[in-house]
């Protein structure tokens, strides 16, 4: 039997709600124990949340016991309306700091809904206090930043998972990286990720956002670590977790209708990243929170010397050779088929669940930290290429990053460049 894990929620405004409902989707394996922010009110207002959707789903889970029409059935509805009716005695602390609640409270892991510029401290110290951690999207602002959570979590022997949409967790991008990693479509070479918003900008078309969104100090950057971040985690995880080697990149902040309010607002809109990795691959991403192109296809191509992916439809090379009357070969005729992608027979946890099962087990979460570094080497660096204007190394990445002053910020870009 599984440990129930404890959970301590760090920051809880507009996505911790998500959060709430993950770990109660749950009951026998997570149980929130704790929520924190410095804002007295969001975290009043998510611990009252998590007691009244405890409540109501143990009210829904007794109910629907009565009627199960297996034993099996029943019995895990009963477990579970148990497991939800134990909040009302239990209660969930409330803190505004987050050392005092690793200090005081009885926990396994924490599950950090912060904005990006407070991932990094609270995850070197939890993973410090033994405590997995579970980290909202984009993993850090920068590399430096990835790299010491993943390592602060390594050394502590505590597993570090990141939010990335469950882009990973579904039959098809298992079979695809299955595809692309057993050679099936043969030298993997090269991919293109490309999406794009008409106009999605978080405060300037679309409202509710934490200011902090449109400031690279805190957010790290804009489209590239708002949205993009889902994609090439996407990307890493498909082609078999490759490690990038040289980055270029440009960026772009000038869309209409122009940002009228008074916070800072210095992140790019639109981003082309082109990345090598050390295998030999390379890759091209674009992403725009605000664009004007219409009829691309958006989605990831995967080119194969046997075969490619075009979104996620694979197609194999089944050509053949034209002869003479001789038997001579003539020429190559090319002819890609489509071919139906086998997928697993199995199921896949949501992305709380194998965070879950990953701290219960000698497994890693599909989005954990050695991704998570990845993705953020590009995002970073990807702006620091914008800023300098030129290809940059991973490697230099590290180095310009560390000589910069504390705490470290994000890539400022000016507009309409
Ligand atoms: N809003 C979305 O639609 C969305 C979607 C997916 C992922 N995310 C990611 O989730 C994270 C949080 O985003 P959000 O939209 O919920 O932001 P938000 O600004 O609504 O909430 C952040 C919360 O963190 C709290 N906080 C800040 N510093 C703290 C500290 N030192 N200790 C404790 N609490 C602290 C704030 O008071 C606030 O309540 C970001 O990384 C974001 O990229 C957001």
């Amino acid at each position: 039997m599984s440990k129930r894990i404890k959970i301590g929620l760090i920051g809880c405004g507009m996505i911790s709600g998500s959060h709430v409902n993950g770990y109660l989707a749950h009951p026998q394996h997570a149980e929130i124990v704790a929520v924190c922010d410095t804002v007295d009110a969001n975290a009043q207002r998510r611990a009252a949340e998590v007691l009244s959707g405890a409540e109501a789903r143990a009210k829904t889970a007794s109910e629907e016991a009565k009627k199960a029409d297996s034993a099996e059935a029943r019995e895990t509805l009963t477990e579970n309306a148990a497991r939800w009716a134990e909040y009302k005695d239990n209660g969930v602390e409330i803190f505004s700091d987050f050392n005092k609640m690793l200090k005081s409270v009885e926990l396994d892991a924490v599950s950090l809904a912060t904005p990006p510029f407070f991932h990094e401290e609270p995850t070197v110290a939890a993973a410090k206090a033994g405590k997995h951690v579970f980290c909202e999207k984009p993993m850090a602002r920068t590399a430096t930043e990835a790299r010491n959570m993943r390592e602060a979590c390594d050394k502590a022997g505590v597993k570090l998972a990141y939010q990335s949409g469950g882009t990973c967790l579904n039959k098809t991008s298992y079979a695809i990286r299955e595809a692309v990693t057993s050679g099936l479509i043969g030298d993997v070479h090269y991919g293109r990720l490309t999406s794009y918003r008409l106009r999605g900008r978080p405060n300037v078309d679309m409202f509710g956002f934490g200011k902090w969104f449109l400031n690279s100090a805190y957010s790290g950057g804009g489209t590239t670590y708002d949205t993009g971040v889902y994609d090439i985690n996407r990307s890493i995880y498909l082609l078999g977790s490759p490690q990038p080697t040289t980055i270029s990149g440009i960026a772009y902040r000038g869309m209409p209708p122009e940002y009228t309010g008074e916070e800072i607002n210095d992140v790019e809109e639109f981003v082309s990243v082109f990345v090598r990795f050390t295998n030999g691959m390379s890759f091209t991403y674009e992403h725009g929170w605000s664009s004007n192109m219409a009829g691309q296809p958006q989605g990831i191509f995967i080119f194969g010397s046997k075969g490619s992916f075009s979104g996620d439809k694979l197609f194999l090379e089944k050509g053949k050779w034209d002869t003479d009357d001789k038997g001579n070969r003539r020429r190559y005729q090319g002819n890609l088929e489509e071919t139906p992608l086998e997928l697993p027979d199995k199921s896949f946890p949501d992305k709380f669940r194998d965070f879950l099962d990953a701290c219960n087990s000698d497994a890693q979460p599909a989005s954990n930290g050695d991704i998570g570094q990845k993705v953020t080497e590009i995002m970073s660096g990807a702006l620091l290429s914008a800023k300098l204007r030129r290809e940059i190394s991973v490697e230099e990445l590290y180095e310009i990053e560390a000589l910069r002053t504390e705490p470290t910020p994000g890539w400022p870009i000016k507009a309409g460049i």
